[in-house]
């Protein structure tokens, strides 16, 4: 039986876990302003908190419920907007009644639910990371100026919330109910799951199955991956960053030690799905659903990783350029999963870039994405790793154009040369993202991007010369 609190309620149930979480608060248990829009995770209209029990102190993040199988919220607190309810509007709603941030209101309860995370969030609340929490949710009707202003506001009255304890601080002002101060201890009353037999499928945040094979699971088991003490956590370990399968593309994005490797991280993130897609999906889910344009993918190939695979008992190490075999084929085995990925990582990180084309800038999956990684020696490249995706039938790790580039000077010339390296490397076909030109001048435009952002006085190029 799955077990969690929603709202203030114990509940066990006897669903599939692979069943919704969306269909089982507003079908069975009738708590209806929890909304139900694309089933896709791209409108935000079943946004609910889903808070996780970390010693004494429970934390809480968005998710989109419709993609949330029932096994992921076991022992977990599932908030509706109904479990929001003090008796009077809070502070969020109050600020959305004000700037008429709501109109026919189909979307309103997600966006409160996505900004009373945000109010939750352990961490200093700006204008720009309200505006930011709600990126998720799709409204037809406000034009979202008014959302904006009513985040501003949101944003000002969260001025004195501490990083500590920020629930405690919410209920003392009648913010939030008081019944969440004594769920750290009631979740920690719920025992784990027992293990599902062998041959019971995995999954993760469930952001890529929970889309494929939603009927499907709604009707059979499923096992969570979240919960393997092995799959999580970022850590460095002779010379090498080790991030979990089941580290999320949210916890990546906030980790201290990715960031001195990578200084731009976290704005690399932001340009992954939205809020609460990305608290979510997982690094593993990423790489092992093996889309050709999965941007984790493409940035961990040029960060040169490897993929740990195991069966439970033994371990074995791919080049994550060598895990990948076919469209959508990978090198893992009937009973292994993916524990972990890692990278080479030093107090003398290589220079780092991402680029990524889509056609809209947030909540859209990539028409072309690339990665690099590079050393230099004065004016030469020294140890290069570049990856593409989006032009050939798996993420690509472009060698070839890498060896090519390795020992050569920093100037457009080489660049122009590495770009005819670079068109035998790849075979993008024509599909809704793109025709396969459009995608070759698209590579094309990044790889040069690439240069431009890491080397701008050095290059002084000017991108009509090329
Ligand atoms: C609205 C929306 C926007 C998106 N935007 C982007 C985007 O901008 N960029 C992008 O790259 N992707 C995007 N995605 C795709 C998806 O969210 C990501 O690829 C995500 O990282 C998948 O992770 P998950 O944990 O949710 O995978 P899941 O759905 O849980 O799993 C996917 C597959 O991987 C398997 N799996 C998961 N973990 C393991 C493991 N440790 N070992 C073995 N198998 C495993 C599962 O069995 C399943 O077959 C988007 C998805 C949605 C719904
Ligand atoms: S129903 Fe649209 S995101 Fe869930
Ligand atoms: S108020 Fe109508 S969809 Fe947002």
């Amino acid at each position: 039986m799955v077990t969690f609190i929603l709202n203030d309620e114990t509940i066990s149930t006897g669903r599939p876990s692979g069943y919704s979480l969306l269909d089982f608060i507003r079908y069975d248990m009738g708590l209806t302003g929890t909304r139900t829009g694309c089933r896709e995770g791209d409108c935000g209209a079943c946004t609910v908190l889903v808070g996780t029990r970390k010693g004494d102190s429970v934390s809480y993040s968005s998710a989109v419920s419709c993609l949330m199988p029932l096994v992921n919220a076991h022992g977990r607190h599932i908030v509706t907007v109904e479990g929001i309810n003090t008796g009077n509007i809070s502070a969020v709603q109050r600020a959305i009644v004000d700037h008429s941030a709501t109109q026919c209101g189909f979307c309103t309860p997600g966006i409160v639910m996505s900004l009373t995370a945000e109010s939750l969030a352990a961490r200093k609340t700006t204008p720009e990371s309200a505006v930011a929490s709600v990126s998720g949710n799709i409204c037809r009707c406000t034009g979202y100026k008014s959302i904006e202003k009513a985040a501003a506001v949101i944003a000002s009255a969260l001025a004195g919330k501490p990083a500590s304890d920020p629930v405690s601080w919410l209920v003392d002002r009648g913010e939030l109910p008081a019944y969440f101060l004594s769920i750290a201890e009631r979740l920690s009353l719920i025992s784990p799951l027992p293990p599902e037999p062998a041959g019971v499928r995995g999954i993760a945040g469930g952001t890529d199955l929970m889309v494929q094979k939603a009927d499907l699971l709604a009707e059979t088991g499923t096992v969570t991956f979240l919960e393997r003490e092995e799959l999580k956590g970022i850590t460095a370990d002779s010379g090498r960053c080790v991030i979990g399968a089941a580290v999320t593309v949210s916890e990546l994005g906030r980790s201290g030690l990715l960031k001195r490797h990578i200084p731009d991280l976290e704005s690399y993130m932001q340009l992954i799905a939205s809020e609460p897609v990305r608290n979510m999906a997982t690094i593993g889910g990423n790489i092992v659903n093996a889309s050709p344009i999965g941007d984790m993918s493409v940035m961990l190939l040029a960060l040169n990783a490897d993929a740990t695979i195991t069966d439970g008992r033994q371990e074995r190490r791919v080049p994550l350029k060598n895990l990948f075999l076919a469209y959508k084929k990978l090198d893992i085995r009937e009973g292994e999963y993916l524990k972990n990925i890692t990278f080479p990582c030093s107090d003398d990180p290589p220079l780092f870039s991402f680029e990524k084309v889509s056609r809209r800038t947030h909540l859209d999956i990539a028409s072309v994405n690339s990665a690099i990684s590079l050393r230099i020696n004065g004016d030469t490249i020294g140890e290069c790793h570049l990856s593409a995706g989006g032009v050939s039938p798996v993420p690509l790790c472009l060698k070839k154009t890498a060896s090519f580039l390795t020992g050569r000077q920093i100037n457009a010339e080489t660049l122009l040369q590495a770009n005819e390296v670079i068109r035998e490397e790849i075979s993008p076909i024509s599909d809704v993202r793109g025709s396969k030109e459009y995608k070759r001048l698209l590579l094309r435009q990044l790889f040069i991007a690439h240069f431009l952002k890491l080397f701008p006085r050095r290059l002084n190029l000017k991108i009509y010369e090329l």
